[in-house]
């Protein structure tokens, strides 16, 4: 345990856990939540999540890390065993092992067609489409050019060689920085990456806001943030919306499936969670609110106008990213320029995520089975490249995993968390442990709001949501969606039996 890695500098720890949660859930999934509901009707929801759900959250994660990391174990299995003296309690945490790990099994291979659109779009292969015609006509070569890239078909997608090609390299840059460990690895890649990022975001936002009107006159800059920002009161009481907002925050913030958690794991004993962990989190929330909703959504809007850019919201990240944007990106001078700033923005904030969700298993291995780091980060990384031909290949077992990985189990998870450290753990130990080494004071409101509020909007959450939406999708069924759910139980499964076999040597040896 003395040997435990951890972070160099307190710049370097902030910047790590920023690039962990800031991710393509920023720029690409935001601005279509908030689109999609659009009005201000989604950010109040959003604000009031932030504040009773996702700060809390975030300091609850932190200190679990924290109190675990201290005493040699960096991931939920381990750090459940500690708080709760239950034979359960560890196989309930390897949610917090499989989530994060499944969800970079097709992330890794989505933040990588960025690294292809950013070659392409630097080299000027992108079509070409001169003026801004009807919004099919438009995009239609854009919305080609993808599916050539991924490829199509009813069941099994083809991708181009090339799209094969540039995945691998970037699984095996991924791993290649995690096997040079917490400071030297992950931590300079976030020292390089984010501050990139946020450089390549700020011109985006001033070339977007110094667009004009080039289509017609009522369609300026000014006209996309009003669609995303004017106030709209009267869907308040709506409550897909706050569970909308609720789901944003979670997946925005990395909460609800350990990944912040392993991160923390890497503090010392008294090093401050109070600032550090708001800082993260109020970052995050710049580059989301204020950068992410600055960028794609209303360049839309000055090309296609309001109800165009609905349309391409309700049609997903994915084609606001590569098919909307490089339509864009072709109508303005040097938008090749641009594009190539566009795409690469999304792969540093992709390729920070994909080291944190990559991390926990690793430090699972770690910590648990006393491999070594190296080891442990490319027999990860052959498990990841392995099991990504299911998403890549297979059409539908995508969605199926974000699904189960992205959003059935991160909000059943945080509220495990938060119930296990205040319920199960002693509120006053758990506030005792989120203040201790604290560089600011926190009210003593959130004592309660962690203690009662969050748990009971979280079980809220989970139920209103499974009742609304989730219990449809769970009931559907297809080939891939069945392909998806045997992969998972299989995944499931080996993890409880590799964490079974961890606490049995553990007893043998003691
Ligand atoms: N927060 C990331 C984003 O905004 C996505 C994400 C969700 C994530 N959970 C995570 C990233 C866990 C790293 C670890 O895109």
């Amino acid at each position: 345990m003395a040997n435990r890695e951890h972070w160099g500098t307190r710049l370097g720890l902030i910047l790590a856990v920023t690039g962990n949660a800031v991710g393509l859930g920023n720029f690409l999934r935001f601005p279509v939540q908030a689109a999609k509901y659009h009005g201000g009707a989604f950010m109040i929801p959003y604000f009031v999540s932030f504040l009773i759900l996702g700060i809390p959250l975030m300091w609850v994660e932190w200190s679990m890390g924290r109190y675990g990391g201290v005493r040699g174990h960096g991931t939920s299995p381990g750090v459940f065993h500690l708080l709760w003296k239950n034979r359960a309690a560890k196989y309930l945490g390897v949610i917090g092992i499989v989530c994060p790990l499944t969800i970079v099994v097709y992330y890794t291979y989505i933040a990588s067609w960025t690294v292809g659109y950013s070659i392409f779009s630097l080299c000027q292969d992108l079509p070409k489409v001169e003026h801004a015609g009807s919004l099919e006509e438009s995009l239609h070569p854009f919305s080609g050019f993808l599916s050539e890239y991924i490829g199509t078909g009813e069941l099994f997608l083809i991708p181009s060689s090339l799209a094969y090609v540039i995945f691998t390299l970037t699984l095996f840059v991924s791993i290649w920085v995690l096997a040079r460990g917490i400071s030297r690895g992950i931590e300079l890649l976030a020292k390089v990456a984010m501050p990139l990022l946020f450089l390549f975001a700020i011109f985006l936002v001033i070339r977007v806001f110094t667009l004009d009107a080039p289509v017609r006159p009522e369609n300026n800059p000014l006209k996309g943030l009003a669609f995303l920002w004017e106030p709209n009161f009267s869907k308040l009481l709506d409550l897909n919306i706050w569970l909308a907002a609720a789901g944003q925050m979670f997946f925005t913030l990395s909460l609800g499936m350990g990944a912040i958690l392993t991160y923390a794991s890497y503090l010392r004993e008294k090093d401050d969670i109070a600032l550090s962990g708001l800082t993260t989190a109020a970052t995050n929330e710049f580059a989301e609110v204020v950068l992410g909703g600055s960028i794609a959504i209303p360049a839309a809007v000055v090309f296609f106008g309001v109800s165009h850019a609905e349309t391409i919201a309700q049609e997903g990240a994915f084609r606001l990213a590569f098919v909307s944007m490089p339509a864009v990106f072709s109508f303005i001078p040097f938008g090749h320029l641009f594009g190539f700033l566009w795409f690469g923005l999304l792969f540093f904030a992709g390729i920070t995520s994909i080291v944190a969700l990559a991390q926990p298993a690793i430090a699972f291995l770690e910590d648990e089975f006393a491999v070594e780091r190296k080891h442990a980060a490319w027999y990860v990384g052959g498990f990841l490249f392995l099991s990504s031909h299911i998403p890549i290949f297979i059409n539908g077992t995508l969605d199926e995993l974000d699904f189960w990985a992205g959003t059935f189990f991160i909000t059943l998870f945080a509220a495990v968390e938060i119930i296990l450290f205040f319920w199960v753990f002693d509120s006053e130990k758990a506030w005792k442990e989120i203040n201790r080494g604290a560089e600011v004071r926190i009210p003593g409101i959130f004592f309660y709001i962690c203690k009662y509020v969050t748990p009971i909007v979280l079980i809220i959450i989970f139920v209103g949501w499974m009742v609304q939406y989730g219990w449809q999708e769970v009931v559907k069924t297809s080939l891939p969606k069945w392909i998806a759910r045997g992969y998972l139980m299989i995944f499931f499964a080996g993890a409880g039996f590799l964490v079974h076999m961890a606490w049995r040597k553990k007893r043998t040896t003691q």
